[in-house]
């Protein structure tokens, strides 16, 4: 089966959700993130800032490319794989499925504490919001977009993905 792709921005619950739907489908389940840290030796964080961003993105679109080699994956990206149109591009060319996660700001703010506001690319919460509203439109180019409302639990969202997929599979 084709694999499973959860985008959206930080915060919006990908590793959650995706670790829930992977162990349900009996898939396995990718964080590319972790993938990256494992491959440079280093955090996110530290990549950021001894290599740079375009060291971790030229990293992050490696490995999202060799995930496309796979299958029967379900791969939690980083929020910001969905917005590089090449990235885009390998996912659709294997006809794999990508599902938009889609909290409101106000709920992915409210779940991030500071700690885990200290991502490169989350500089401040007026930064961070614009960069959001920047990065939607493409999110909305998933195969399925999700609206939740933050409440949900990565329970309540794996059964929401797991209808949208049965939908899905009947259209077709
Ligand atoms: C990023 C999101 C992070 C991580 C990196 C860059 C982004 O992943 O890939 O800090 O550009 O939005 P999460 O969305 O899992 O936090």
């Amino acid at each position: 089966m084709s694999n499973l792709y959860l985008v959206g921005f930080m915060g919006a619950g990908k590793t959650a959700t995706g670790r829930v739907v992977a162990r349900r489908m009996g898939r396995a389940f990718v964080d590319l993130d972790d993938v990256v840290e494992e491959r440079l030796g280093l955090s996110v964080r530290e990549i950021f800032e001894t290599l740079g961003e375009d060291r971790f993105r030229e990293t992050e679109s490696a490995e999202l490319g060799k995930t496309t080699l796979g299958s029967d994956l379900v791969v939690a990206t980083g929020g910001g794989v969905f917005s590089d149109p090449d990235n885009r591009r390998l996912i659709e060319k294997v006809e794999a499925v990508s599902v938009f996660l889609d909290p409101p700001w106000e709920a992915i703010c409210s779940r991030l504490d500071e700690n885990d506001r200290a991502r490169p690319k989350w500089i401040d919460d007026r930064q961070a919001r614009a960069l959001f509203v920047k990065r939607r439109p493409d999110y909305l180019l998933a195969d399925i977009h999700l609206e939740l409302t933050g409440a949900e639990s990565p329970v309540d969202v794996a059964d929401m993905i797991r209808s949208a997929l049965a939908e899905i599979q009947c259209a077709t």
